[in-house]
């Protein structure tokens, strides 16, 4: 089997070259990608990826894997073809072989303020959700932040300053989906505009290389709509808690 991966070191290459490596598949049967990575590193300690949890749990071996972004953890090695080409993530800028720079990535996320924003009366009880207001968190909180799914995805290789990515609107529907945090209404407007949540053209790159087939693609539309059922309402927190209480 052979394996070729774009090599790049700013101290010592003008610019990035492809190299090959050839693995036994017989010796490989039954592993993941990045064991023949770390396998490939033993013979030459100058290739450089990330990694850390090996299961799919840390989100650090993102790479572009015969053209399509996945983590290298959790890709079976037989069920990639004899061939198999490794890039760096896309769209990103390159620090060296399969590491590049999430710096921007980071940013996005910290933009849609990843954290739940309480009432500011201090109760002596934990803030209770019901079933169904739990429920509306699943498939949003289980993101691992592997950049997967925005660095696949178009609008943000061409907009990458000002449209906030999949991932991040990801975790923006986390918020303001939660029953909890009491600042829907600024999360919502924070987001309009032409290109934080509306540069999304709903290609659905993001949604199919999801590793933990998550759907960043739907939270943006659950966005839009909330958006649309705010813009209705003269307070949008009250007009929201009728529509939930309505839902049950
Ligand atoms: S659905 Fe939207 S966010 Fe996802 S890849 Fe397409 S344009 Fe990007
Ligand atoms: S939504 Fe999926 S692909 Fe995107 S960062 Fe989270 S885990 Fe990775
Ligand atoms: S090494 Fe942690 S997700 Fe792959």
């Amino acid at each position: 089997m052979e394996i070729v991966i774009q090599r790049f070191d700013p101290d010592v290459d003008t610019k990035p070259y492809l190299k090959s490596y050839e693995v036994d598949p017989e010796k490989f049967s039954g592993v993941m990608l990045l064991d023949a990575l770390e396998h490939i590193k033993e013979q030459d300690p100058t290739l450089a990826f990330r990694r850390s949890c090996g299961g799919g749990v840390c989100g650090s071996d993102g790479m572009s894997i015969n053209g399509r972004n996945g983590l290298a953890c959790v890709t079976q090695l037989s069920a990639l073809p004899n061939k198999v080409t490794l890039y760096p993530l896309p769209g990103m800028p390159v620090i060296r072989d399969l590491i590049v720079d999430l710096t921007r990535f980071y940013k996005q996320y910290e933009s849609v303020k990843p954290w739940l924003v309480g009432a500011e009366t201090v109760q002596d009880t934990e803030r209770l959700q019901t079933k169904d207001e739990r429920a509306k968190l699943d498939g949003l909180y289980e993101c691992i932040l592997c950049a997967c799914c925005t660095t696949a995805c178009p609008s943000f290789w061409w907009n990458p300053d000002d449209f906030a990515g999949p991932a991040a609107l990801l975790w923006a529907c986390r918020f303001i989906q939660d029953s909890r945090d009491v600042t829907q209404a600024e999360r919502l407007q924070a987001l309009e505009g032409l290109y934080a949540l509306y540069r999304c053209r709903s290609i659905m790159n993001c949604t199919s290389v999801c590793p933990k087939s998550l759907n960043p693609a739907a939270a943006i539309s659950e966005i839009r709509r909330d958006m649309v059922k705010t813009s209705f309402a003269l307070d949008p927190a009250e007009d929201r808690s009728a529509v939930e209480h309505k839902g049950g």
